[in-house]
């Protein structure tokens, strides 16, 4: 009974969109060091936060994950000058339409990880999980895709039980 409890207890998605020079170098610095931190967690690397395009979060969310994090190195430490700059201006813009679509803003967060802050890794993947799974699962793109995926294919009474089994 209980091993059946654990199975269907909720465990957020979290992806994290790094960049590879600061954020996944203090990752990988907690993983050897042996730092504990949630497994909910799906790293992908990018060279830098600029390179993050707003489209992935969305494609992120859209495809079952439940939170995303994006992070990189500090202003001023960006290996490419002013990638993170650009990102950030262009992540404040895209938070007022991911709101304006109805995402909820604590599944997304922005924070900046230097290679060194192994315990600052630990921390913000720790709370973005605790916070999502309080959420409970992301809901808001889960019909849009099933509507895509399944367009033309189900009639519209299919359709309909397909999201009440959401
Ligand atoms: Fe890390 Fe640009 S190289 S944010």
């Amino acid at each position: 009974m209980q091993h059946t409890k654990q199975k269907h207890a909720f465990e957020p998605k979290i992806i994290a969109f790094v960049c590879t020079w600061c954020t996944y170098a203090g990752a990988d610095l907690a993983g050897t060091s042996r730092m504990q931190y949630p497994a909910n967690v799906r790293v992908v690397k990018f060279p830098c936060t600029g390179r993050i395009d707003p489209v992935f979060i969305l494609k992120a969310f859209q495809q079952g994950a439940d939170g995303v994090l994006v992070s990189g190195c500090h202003p001023g430490d960006c290996h490419y000058m002013a990638g993170n700059f650009h990102a950030r201006r262009r992540f404040a813009a895209f938070r007022k339409l991911l709101e304006f679509i109805g995402v909820d803003l604590k599944r997304l967060q922005f924070s900046w990880v230097s290679a060194a802050e192994a315990g600052k890794w630990v921390e913000v993947v720790t709370e973005l999980t605790e916070r999502v799974r309080a959420l409970g699962p992301m809901q808001e793109f889960k019909a849009l895709a099933l509507e895509e995926q399944w367009s033309g294919k189900l009639d519209t009474a299919e359709l309909q039980e397909a999201y009440e089994a959401i």
